[in-house]
């Protein structure tokens, strides 16, 4: 009796001290006349943004302080749904899904926070941060009001974060300072009902007191306007600011201005260059922002990491994102700081309000190098089959329940006297195929390979396909991007397809349990198989794993999933926080579906993100190929304006055809002899943009693919601050300069959008150019 009063007492006094940590005093922030009023008085934004999914618990606060040092006064984070609700109604808000405790450690630190739950958030995370189990229902629709079932399930969601956060709210007495709705909306759709819902659903998880805010991009944030909630606008490094917020200064002339999203490097995709922005032009436009009173946050402050299979992807056209999300951000993905975390302590040093101090950065934690580990064990993979679904028609892996990972597929083959095709639709992502257990080949979603040639089959051979997942799209159109094999899988006999059936189809998830139980041998496996080691450390630290003699695969330590690898980089080493090795023995285990050069790995001092070798299938001009265009007739040229943002033209007549070439004969600058292009839309006869989700690049004439990505898909990659460029390094030529772009099916248009560069260099901004269009291919001579 007297023991039980006790625990009543003990937990009564507990849930009073865990109400006295949230109600600090109660306070106001509102976006107000021109400025941010923080309890009344006027507030510059000066936010970090941090993803706590991509750090370990164990240095949140490190990095909290990191951007405190940076001379933040705010931190910004998304909240990914699919993170905390990974089978539905099972939410997770523990652990490292503990959000409220991040908060509260941001509050502890005495800095603000805005929060961004989605549902949608893009984020370069795995469907942009929507859970895959929604692609279970088959005519899914995303980021509309038109799916019932998306909606029901979204404002589920909200509900939970809002019982999470809500509390936390300034006015509560928390340091939530701002809640998103969505997220940059204006590129994706135009259901202002949706977005009207998202923001009542916001309001309706209790967060009712808090400053509401959207955000957008300068071209098209005037699309729409969501009453209630605050605009802000988002864009990279080197911007010109003024002409970012002129168009918002005439919509919203008593706004107060933000950069919710100010860009301090980008991300990468396997198989390219590792992207980087300069210090001096990023300093450069965040200068001009303090100048100017401008609120902002770093996207990234710190980039962190993509731990196990949480990577996006873009498309078009097909592009995974590797595992750091280092971002070339000013604190690197070990927390460290760069360089440039320096120039913006420096920076913001001149513009403190008065009496404010920036407290010195947080001491670093330690870094440790580990001698070569062996492996000595394997498991095959096709030793190890788990127990067989069997399936008339081909499916994708959600269809079985499975999330992330690989997933194998056997049939037997009828018999073919001659050599054959197999055609797979669609791929998702990468395959090897083997028949009665030999490797045949390989097929690669990035380049649009989907068909394999193989030899004359007996009556009953096996074909398996494995393929490996990679992240899901994250961005734009493609969003709907189930795994394994979509739809089906023929075989092409002359002109004869057949559609093969009766499926057995093994799965192969990700979670660490799975990995575990398999049945390793000490001996060298031959083609796809896990590899297990065990090693001693005398003191634990952060570490790089080098991978560089592997093929292509994920790692697993001590339990943790640390992310996928691939030799074609850039990223050769995977982040190893120290927080999750042990001193004594740890655990090492990695599936490999390649054949590694050497089973063995050592943990480095330093990250290895930039190492690739130009994968020349990936041009768009072989050796020696011209785009022969005497005998094309240009369908429309003329003068393009100078100065930036989109440019539209409209022709005299209508054009219809599936070929589009775009040729610049000079450049605004005399002088300069290179091309470049962010994005080109073509406007169709209802005047809509013609979809863009299917085009590919059949040629350009240059690339620029040495310094960072500038290849020619950058024109319809929707993303405003990518751009195709000529090569200014290497092999500089002089105009004209010319892309063909195949848009697998024919268009009638009426007309381009052609928008120049977003950063401030003018550099190869066109001037001239000529538009052609036909029904069949251009002639290249080779
Ligand atoms: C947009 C999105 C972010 C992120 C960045 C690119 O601004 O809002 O989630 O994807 O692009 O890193
Ligand atoms: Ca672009």
């Amino acid at each position: 009796m007297r023991i039980s009063k006790l625990i009543l007492a003990l937990l009564i006094f507990m849930s009073l001290a865990n109400h006295a940590q949230t109600s600090g005093k109660a306070g106001t922030f509102e976006a107000g006349e021109k400025a941010f009023l923080l309890n009344g008085k006027p507030f510059l934004v000066r936010a970090g943004e941090i993803h706590f999914p991509r750090i370990p618990r164990e240095y949140w606060e490190q990095r909290i302080q990191m951007c405190k040092a940076m001379g933040m006064n705010t931190i910004c984070i998304y909240l990914f749904w699919n993170f905390h609700e990974q089978q539905p109604d099972q939410f997770d808000f523990t652990g490292q899904k503990d959000v409220a405790e991040f908060v509260r450690l941001v509050q502890k630190n005495g800095m603000y926070c805005v929060v961004r739950p989605g549902p949608y958030v893009c984020a370069e995370w795995d469907m942009g941060g929507l859970p895959w189990w929604l692609l279970k229902k088959k005519d899914l629709q995303v980021r509309t009001s038109n799916d019932s079932y998306f909606m029901e399930r979204s404002l589920k969601y909200l509900k939970e974060v809002g019982k999470q956060l809500a509390p936390y709210q300034i006015q509560n007495g928390g340091n939530i300072i701002m809640v998103q709705v969505e997220n940059e909306y204006g590129v994706f759709g135009n259901d202002l009902g949706y977005m009207n819902q998202i923001r009542d659903a916001v309001r309706a998880s209790e967060f009712d007191k808090v400053q509401l805010f959207r955000c957008d991009w300068s071209s098209n944030f005037f699309k729409y306007d969501v009453e209630g909630v605050y605009t802000a606008l988002n864009f990279g490094a080197g911007s010109n600011i003024d002409k970012q917020f002129e168009k918002y200064k005439e919509i919203y002339p008593k706004a107060p201005l933000m950069c919710s999203e100010y860009w301090t490097g980008w991300f990468d995709y396997w198989g390219r260059a590792h992207e980087t922005r300069s210090i001096s032009s990023f300093i450069g436009s965040l200068k001009d922002m303090l100048d100017r009173n401008i609120s902002f946050s770093l996207y990234m402050a710190h980039g962190g990491t993509s731990f196990g299979q949480w990577g996006g992807a873009n498309s078009p056209p097909f592009g995974a994102m590797v595992s750091s999300y280092d971002y070339n951000a000013p604190i690197n993905e070990a927390g460290k700081p760069t360089d440039k975390f320096y120039a913006v302590r420096d920076l913001m040093k001149n513009y403190l309000n008065p009496g404010e101090t920036i407290p010195e950065p947080p001491a670093n934690y330690p870094v440790i190098s580990i001698p070569k580990i062996t492996f000595n064990e394997s498991a095959s993979l096709f030793e190890n089959l788990p127990k067989a679904n069997k399936s008339e028609l081909i499916q994708p892996m959600e269809n079985f329940d499975q999330g992330w990972g690989r997933i194998l597929y056997r049939t037997k083959l009828p018999e073919s006297a001659t050599s054959f095709d197999i055609k797979i639709t669609d791929l998702h992502d990468w395959a090897a195929i083997y028949i009665n257990g030999k490797l045949i080949g390989n097929l690669d979603r990035r380049k649009d390979q989907n068909t394999i040639k193989l030899p004359a089959a007996k009556k009953g051979d096996v074909l398996d396909i494995l393929v490996d997942a990679l992240g899901r799209v994250n961005y734009g159109k493609t969003i709907i991007d189930r795994k394994g094999i979509t739809e089906k899988v023929e075989m092409l006999v002359g002109s004869t397809a057949t559609n093969l059936t009766n499926w057995e189809v093994f799965n192969f998830p990700v979670d660490y349990d799975f990995q575990k139980k398999m049945k390793f041998k000490k001996a060298k496996a031959n083609g796809p198989a896990w590899y297990k080691a065990t090693f001693e450390l005398n003191s634990v630290g952060d570490t790089y794993i080098d991978m560089s003699s592997w093929g292509k695969g994920m790692v697993w330590v001590n339990g943790y999933n640390i992310g996928r690898y691939w030799k074609i980089g850039p990223q050769q080493t995977l982040f190893m926080p120290g927080c999750w090795l042990k001193k004594g023995k740890n655990k090492i285990i990695i599936l490999d579906l390649e054949k590694p050069k050497q089973t063995q790995v050592t943990g480095v001092t330093v990250p290895v993100l930039d190492k690739i070798v130009v994968d020349e299938s990936l041009l768009h001009r072989k050796k020696g190929e011209i785009l022969d265009l005497s005998a094309e007739t240009p369908a429309n040229q003329g003068e393009l304006s100078s100065g930036q943002g989109w440019k539209e033209v409209i022709f005299e007549k209508e054009f219809e055809g599936q070929y589009f070439c775009f040729e610049v004969l000079n450049s605004q600058n005399p002088k300069d002899t290179s091309s470049s292009i962010a994005e080109i839309e073509l406007i169709g006869t209802d005047g809509l943009p013609v979809n863009r989700s299917k085009w590919k690049i059949v040629y350009a004439d240059s690339e620029e693919v040495s310094v960072g990505n500038y290849s020619a898909e950058k024109i319809f990659d929707q993303q405003e601050s990518t751009f195709w460029s000529t090569a200014w390094t290497v092999s500089k030529t002089p105009h004209p300069h010319q892309v063909v772009v195949n848009m697998e099916e024919s268009v009638k248009i009426k007309g381009f959008k052609y928008l120049p560069r977003t950063d401030k260099s003018t550099n190869g901004n066109v001037k001239n150019y000529r538009f052609y269009i036909k029904p069949s291919s251009f002639t290249i001579k080779k």
